[in-house]
Protein backbone atom coordinates (compact mmCIF):
# COMPACT_ATOMS: atom_id res chain seq x y z
CA UNK A 1 0.00 0.00 0.00
CA UNK A 2 1.46 2.92 -1.11
CA UNK A 3 0.29 5.72 2.31
CA UNK A 4 2.92 8.73 1.04
CA UNK A 5 0.65 8.60 -2.52
CA UNK A 6 -2.29 8.35 -0.61
CA UNK A 7 -1.71 10.86 1.90
CA UNK A 8 -0.91 13.58 -0.73
CA UNK A 9 -3.77 12.16 -3.28
CA UNK A 10 -5.67 15.48 -4.39
CA UNK A 11 -8.99 13.33 -5.04
CA UNK A 12 -9.01 13.35 -1.45
CA UNK A 13 -6.97 15.87 0.44
CA UNK A 14 -7.59 19.55 -0.23
CA UNK A 15 -4.20 21.16 -1.14
CA UNK A 16 -2.34 18.18 0.35
CA UNK A 17 0.89 19.11 0.13
CA UNK A 18 0.21 22.34 2.51
CA UNK A 19 1.01 21.92 6.32
CA UNK A 20 -2.55 22.49 8.03
CA UNK A 21 -2.86 20.59 11.18
CA UNK A 22 -5.78 22.33 12.05
CA UNK A 23 -7.96 20.64 9.34
CA UNK A 24 -7.98 17.78 12.15
CA UNK A 25 -9.14 19.57 14.74
CA UNK A 26 -12.69 18.91 14.31
CA UNK A 27 -12.30 16.26 12.44
CA UNK A 28 -13.77 12.77 12.92
CA UNK A 29 -11.04 10.80 10.96
CA UNK A 30 -10.15 7.37 12.33
CA UNK A 31 -6.40 7.17 12.22
CA UNK A 32 -6.50 3.32 13.63
CA UNK A 33 -6.58 1.90 10.11
CA UNK A 34 -10.63 2.10 9.59
CA UNK A 35 -10.43 5.53 7.16
CA UNK A 36 -8.35 4.15 4.10
CA UNK A 37 -7.41 7.24 3.30
CA UNK A 38 -6.25 8.34 6.43
CA UNK A 39 -3.62 5.63 7.53
CA UNK A 40 -0.59 7.52 9.43
CA UNK A 41 -0.12 4.12 11.38
CA UNK A 42 -0.81 1.54 8.72
CA UNK A 43 -3.92 -0.66 8.62
CA UNK A 44 -4.80 -4.66 8.87
CA UNK A 45 -2.67 -7.27 9.71
CA UNK A 46 0.59 -4.51 9.69
CA UNK A 47 -0.93 -2.13 11.23
CA UNK A 48 2.01 -0.25 13.76
CA UNK A 49 1.63 -2.52 16.88
CA UNK A 50 2.07 0.52 19.13
CA UNK A 51 -0.94 2.49 17.75
CA UNK A 52 -2.33 3.02 21.46
CA UNK A 53 0.91 4.09 23.42
CA UNK A 54 2.46 5.96 20.66
CA UNK A 55 -0.44 8.01 19.72
CA UNK A 56 -1.30 8.61 24.06
CA UNK A 57 2.86 9.63 24.69
CA UNK A 58 2.79 12.00 21.48
CA UNK A 59 -0.15 13.93 23.31
CA UNK A 60 1.82 13.69 27.08
CA UNK A 61 5.30 14.97 25.31
CA UNK A 62 3.45 17.79 23.68
CA UNK A 63 1.51 19.02 26.31
CA UNK A 64 4.42 18.72 28.29
CA UNK A 65 6.54 20.93 25.95
CA UNK A 66 3.99 23.45 25.80
CA UNK A 67 3.04 23.46 29.41
CA UNK A 68 6.56 23.85 30.82
CA UNK A 69 8.17 25.90 28.21
CA UNK A 70 7.70 29.40 25.69
CA UNK A 71 8.82 28.90 22.28
CA UNK A 72 10.16 31.21 19.89
CA UNK A 73 12.64 31.26 17.28
CA UNK A 74 15.54 32.65 16.43
CA UNK A 75 16.51 35.99 14.99
CA UNK A 76 13.24 37.26 15.31
CA UNK A 77 11.56 34.98 13.24
CA UNK A 78 8.19 34.57 12.71
CA UNK A 79 6.23 31.36 12.54
CA UNK A 80 4.88 32.35 8.73
CA UNK A 81 8.69 32.66 7.42
CA UNK A 82 9.43 28.95 8.94
CA UNK A 83 10.55 26.75 5.66
CA UNK A 84 8.33 23.51 5.99
CA UNK A 85 9.30 21.60 3.00
CA UNK A 86 10.18 18.22 3.30
CA UNK A 87 12.92 15.83 2.52
CA UNK A 88 12.30 11.71 1.37
CA UNK A 89 15.13 10.09 3.34
CA UNK A 90 14.69 6.87 5.14
CA UNK A 91 11.60 8.92 6.41
CA UNK A 92 10.37 12.54 5.90
CA UNK A 93 12.03 14.89 7.30
CA UNK A 94 11.75 18.80 7.61
CA UNK A 95 14.72 20.36 4.33
CA UNK A 96 16.07 22.70 6.65
CA UNK A 97 15.60 21.44 10.49
CA UNK A 98 13.85 23.64 12.95
CA UNK A 99 15.39 25.82 15.26
CA UNK A 100 13.71 26.68 18.05
CA UNK A 101 14.41 28.23 21.60
CA UNK A 102 12.74 27.16 24.78
CA UNK A 103 12.56 29.51 28.11
CA UNK A 104 11.29 27.39 31.12
CA UNK A 105 7.98 28.78 32.53
CA UNK A 106 8.77 27.20 36.40
CA UNK A 107 11.67 28.22 38.51
CA UNK A 108 12.77 24.77 39.21
CA UNK A 109 13.35 24.32 35.44
CA UNK A 110 15.31 27.14 35.24
CA UNK A 111 17.67 25.43 37.52
CA UNK A 112 21.07 23.94 35.55
CA UNK A 113 19.90 20.28 37.85
CA UNK A 114 16.41 18.89 36.32
CA UNK A 115 15.11 15.93 38.44
CA UNK A 116 12.37 13.69 36.61
CA UNK A 117 10.77 10.77 38.20
C1 LIG B 1 3.84 8.30 16.19
C2 LIG B 1 4.56 7.18 16.24
C3 LIG B 1 4.44 6.06 15.23
C4 LIG B 1 3.89 6.03 13.98
C5 LIG B 1 3.19 7.17 13.22
C6 LIG B 1 4.09 4.69 13.46
C7 LIG B 1 3.69 4.26 12.21
C8 LIG B 1 3.88 2.97 11.72
C9 LIG B 1 3.53 2.53 10.39
C10 LIG B 1 2.92 3.41 9.30
C11 LIG B 1 3.83 1.22 10.30
C12 LIG B 1 3.64 0.33 9.07
C13 LIG B 1 2.27 -0.34 9.15
C14 LIG B 1 1.94 -1.10 7.87
O1 LIG B 1 2.86 -1.68 7.28
O2 LIG B 1 0.78 -1.10 7.48
C15 LIG B 1 4.40 0.81 11.58
C16 LIG B 1 4.82 -0.46 11.86
C17 LIG B 1 5.48 -0.80 13.02
N1 LIG B 1 5.72 -0.02 14.10
FE1 LIG B 1 5.17 1.93 14.29
N2 LIG B 1 4.74 3.93 14.42
C18 LIG B 1 4.98 4.73 15.50
C19 LIG B 1 5.61 4.38 16.68
C20 LIG B 1 6.15 3.13 16.93
C21 LIG B 1 6.91 2.78 18.11
C22 LIG B 1 7.19 3.75 19.27
C23 LIG B 1 7.27 1.47 17.98
C24 LIG B 1 8.07 0.59 18.90
C25 LIG B 1 8.34 0.87 20.17
C26 LIG B 1 6.73 0.99 16.72
C27 LIG B 1 6.87 -0.29 16.25
C28 LIG B 1 6.41 -0.74 15.04
C29 LIG B 1 6.61 -2.09 14.53
C30 LIG B 1 7.34 -3.25 15.25
C31 LIG B 1 6.02 -2.14 13.26
C32 LIG B 1 5.97 -3.35 12.31
C33 LIG B 1 4.64 -4.08 12.44
C34 LIG B 1 4.57 -5.24 11.44
O3 LIG B 1 5.08 -5.10 10.33
O4 LIG B 1 3.97 -6.26 11.79
N3 LIG B 1 6.06 2.01 16.11
N4 LIG B 1 4.41 1.91 12.43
Amino acid sequence: MNAYAIHRDPWVWEDPLSFKPEQFLNSSLDYQGNDFHYIPFGGGRRVCPTLNMASKINRFLLASLVHNFEWSLPNGMKSNELDMQDAFMAVLVKAVPLSVMPRAKFRNLNSSVCETR
